[in-house]
């Protein structure tokens, strides 16, 4: 079973979430003892995002639905038995970037899951622009607070990621 996890990440939460994600998936093996292959994308959004004037844009961008330009990626998603896409929440929806991927590979994807990291809120925004943009209906979604993910509180973070690798493995078996 080969497995594509690919994010957006501006200040590394995402990015730390989406790694760990990866490590629980290739900690198991399908039902039926099929070896689990992951490999990771990382999306890379042209416009400078650093910075308060960065932050900003990102904020106008994202609020108007606008997308951006992304490098070329690596990874051709029609490869993988299942994709991850990975965002931060910006105002209430996923980045631009993840949201040009979305568009352009809508047609390219196998079987979808969702991850958000947020400050607070907007999880189901991101998740609802996410499926319309793909036109595919998540098997399983996961929502993360920043603080969480940075300070990888074993309680709660790391339980759900846990949990989340179980629910996709289920649906990769189901498949
Ligand atoms: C432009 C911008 C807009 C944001 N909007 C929201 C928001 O609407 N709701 C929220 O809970 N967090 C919001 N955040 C916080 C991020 O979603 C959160 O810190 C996220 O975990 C950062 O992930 P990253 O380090 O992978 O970029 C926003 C951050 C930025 C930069």
């Amino acid at each position: 079973m080969r497995i594509l996890v690919v994010y957006y990440s501006r200040t590394g939460i995402t990015a730390r979430a989406c790694r760990a994600i990866a490590d629980a998936l290739e900690a198991r093996e399908t039902p039926s003892g099929q070896e689990i292959e992951v490999q990771i994308e990382e999306l890379v959004d042209k416009k400078n995002r650093d910075g308060a004037l960065g932050w900003l844009r990102g904020g106008k961008d994202a609020a108007t639905k606008a997308e951006t330009e992304i490098e070329p990626t690596k990874t051709r998603p029609e490869d993988f038995d299942l994709v991850v896409l990975g965002t931060p929440v910006w105002a209430g929806t996923c980045a631009p970037a993840v949201r040009t991927y979305c568009t352009r590979e809508a047609q390219n994807l196998p079987m979808v899951a969702f991850v958000a990291t947020m400050g607070g809120r907007g999880d189901a925004g991101a998740f609802r622009d996410m499926q319309q943009l793909t036109g595919r209906q998540p098997v399983a979604t996961l929502s993360l607070i920043d603080k969480a993910v940075r300070a990888e509180r074993q309680d709660d973070y790391l339980a759900k990621v846990d949990h989340f690798a179980d629910e996709l493995l289920t649906a990769l078996s189901a498949d």
